[in-house]
């Protein structure tokens, strides 16, 4: 490799292995979203600090209001199955732009998972992560009550 090239791939932020794993993860829940109706799969899939991982998809429904993102179908199944301690959560989409999970997904996140990373993924194994801090600063929570 030049050093030219070398110096360019030194510039490539790293994917930790296990958040690419992770997204696997997110990624296979993803072809289980119904979404017929805006035809945009969604699949997140959520890490406990054991290890313990929980997946998502999205699941839209003709009434459009009643649609659940995939964050919060992987937050409520691991909520409701008395897991706790997440330390990141992967989330996968198809679309010319990274997406990040929606302003509500974010609080929900926030209350159940607290500062987890937030690995965020498209089919073309472009990614971005970030903290959820990052994406939700000044957060309202039990602190604010
Ligand atoms: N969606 C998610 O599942 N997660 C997000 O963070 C963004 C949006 C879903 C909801 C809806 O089914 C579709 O994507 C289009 O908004």
């Amino acid at each position: 490799m030049t050093r030219k090239k070398k110096a360019a791939a030194s510039r490539v932020p790293r994917i930790p292995k296990d958040l690419r794993e992770l997204g696997r993860f997110a990624r296979a829940a993803r072809r289980r979203a119904h979404a017929p109706f805006s035809r945009f799969k969604v699949g997140a899939a959520l890490r406990t600090r054991k290890g313990e991982i929980v997946t998502g998809c999205n699941i839209e429904n003709a009434s459009y209001g009643l649609t659940l993102c995939a964050e919060r179908v992987a937050v409520f199944k691991a909520v409701s199955e008395g897991l706790k301690g997440f330390d990141a959560v992967a989330v996968v989409a198809d679309a010319r732009r990274i997406t990040p999970p929606c302003g509500p997904c974010r609080q929900i996140l926030w209350e159940f998972c607290g500062d987890v990373l937030v690995h965020m993924e498209d089919l073309r194994g472009r990614s971005l992560t970030m903290r959820l801090s990052e994406l939700l600063p000044l957060p309202f929570d039990a602190r604010n009550l």
